[in-house]
């Protein structure tokens, strides 16, 4: 008697503790507590020259010279790589500037015009959104990852990482009238470093580790593809008998323009046996330790078309598995300010228009007086001298 009740109570513990289990299951799999990168917000953080000095006054490579604020949000293998390549930590701090503003001038015409947060306080730096697995969440990731690239890149070309420099290799067969000489940008030495930096801690059951792969992957793909070939002339007088040539980044605009047209062409995908996957890569990852191209591969094969008669992403494709919120309205859960007293464009038909930014609602008109500087002239030497002009603007502001 006494004994069945104790098998009972044990068999009740076993229940609850399955359903615990359960539980935790189900909200990892929806995604509802992801949180945007840490590292992100060394946006707001530091100011990139003071690291700089912070890092020559104490001239050492360990963890101290970091700055406390920065300890705390990056990651134990993330603060290792600033460890073991002093310079970079400037680099990821421009790279997370520059995709701050490409994002907002990618996106300064629409409803969501990727506002940031400015205050010290908040742990975010693009905000709640990030928690949903959308667009505009693939569109950052990819940005960060690709302006990190970028700024790692070029800061090995100027000599500002001590454990990096130009690519000196030469890249295949020369032309009739060129050959491969000089200092290429080392996009090699990026592309890793990004992979290692930026992927950190991107892993787990969770179906939003493989999308964020996908898309911090997109970002990199892009600043490789974009890189172009440019040459110098040599020769008698500058007559170009023979031009060397070398492999320069792109502009980051670019990249933003490039990621902000995959933006509009995203692709819906549903993560397939995020479970399983993770079991094997596991296992790979003890086989293979370094073999992170095969893991990556891996997570790629997991996304599948939401809709199964459209064709699957390719390398290049956003990827996101959440529709995006219409960022019409305030919505405090999202971090969403809503449209309520953007400027819209009253003969655009397109995002920026007024029908589409007030969602339908009413817009009144202002007209502002606009002081600008014009008519400037070149004074010898060296002042530039310039009249103020004032003009009336009409401008349509949702209600
Ligand atoms: C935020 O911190 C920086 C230094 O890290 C400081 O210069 C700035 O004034 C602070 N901003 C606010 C709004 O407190
Ligand atoms: C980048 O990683 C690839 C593959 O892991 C490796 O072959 C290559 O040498 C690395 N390049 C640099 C510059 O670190
Ligand atoms: C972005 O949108 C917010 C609220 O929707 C608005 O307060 C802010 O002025 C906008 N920024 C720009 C640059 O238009
Ligand atoms: C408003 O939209 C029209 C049509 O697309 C465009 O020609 C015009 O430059 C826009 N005005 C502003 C202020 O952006």
């Amino acid at each position: 008697m006494r004994f069945g009740w104790r098998r009972e109570v044990a068999g009740w513990h076993l229940l609850t503790g399955v359903a615990l289990l359960l539980l935790c299951a189900t909200i990892s799999a929806t995604g509802k507590k992801a949180r945007e990168p840490k590292w992100w917000s060394i946006a707001k953080i530091a100011d990139p020259s003071n690291l700089i000095s912070n890092h020559i006054k104490s001239n050492s490579l360990t963890d101290h010279y970091l700055d406390p604020a920065i300890h705390r949000i990056l990651r134990k293998k993330q603060r290792r790589l600033v460890r073991e390549n002093p310079g970079v930590l400037v680099a990821i701090a421009k790279g997370a500037r520059h995709a701050v503003h490409e994002c907002k001038h990618q996106f300064r015409n629409r409803r969501w015009n990727c506002s940031t947060s400015s205050s010290n306080r908040s742990k975010r730096l693009f905000g709640k959104i990030v928690s949903r697995a959308c667009r505009e969440t693939a569109f950052l990731y990819a940005l960060t990852s690709a302006a990190v690239t970028h700024t790692v890149t070029r800061a090995c070309t100027e000599g500002s990482i001590d454990s990096c420099n130009c690519d000196y290799r030469t890249e295949g067969p020369s032309g009739l009238d060129w050959e491969w000489g000089g200092c290429s940008d080392n996009i090699d030495f990026g592309d890793n470093f990004s992979r290692l930096f930026v992927d950190a801690g991107e892993k787990g059951r969770d179906p939003r580790f493989p999308m964020n792969l996908h898309n911090n992957e997109v970002g990199r793909l892009h600043v490789k593809s974009e890189m172009r070939k440019e040459c110098k002339c040599h020769g008698m007088s500058g007559s170009c008998t023979v031009k060397t040539c070398w492999w320069r980044l792109p502009y980051f605009r670019r990249v933003g323009d490039a990621l902000k047209d995959r933006f509009d062409g995203a692709s819906r995908v549903s993560v397939k046996n995020a479970g399983n996957a993770r079991a094997s890569n596991n296992r790979q990852r003890n086989r293979r330790r370094k073999n992170t191209r095969r893991r990556r591969r891996k997570s790629f094969a997991l996304l599948k078309p939401y809709n199964p008669d459209h064709k699957p992403p390719s390398k290049k494709d956003l990827v996101y598995l959440e529709d995006s919120p219409d960022f019409c309205v305030r919505d405090r859960k999202l971090g969403i300010k809503g449209t309520h007293g953007r400027e819209c464009n009253k003969t655009s038909i397109g995002v920026d228009g007024c029908d589409l930014m007030c969602c339908g609602r009413e817009y009144h008109t202002r007209v502002i007086e606009v002081h600008e500087r014009c008519s400037c002239t070149f004074q010898w030497c060296c002042v530039v001298k310039c009249k103020t002009c004032k003009y009336k603007k009409t401008t349509h502001i949702c209600s």
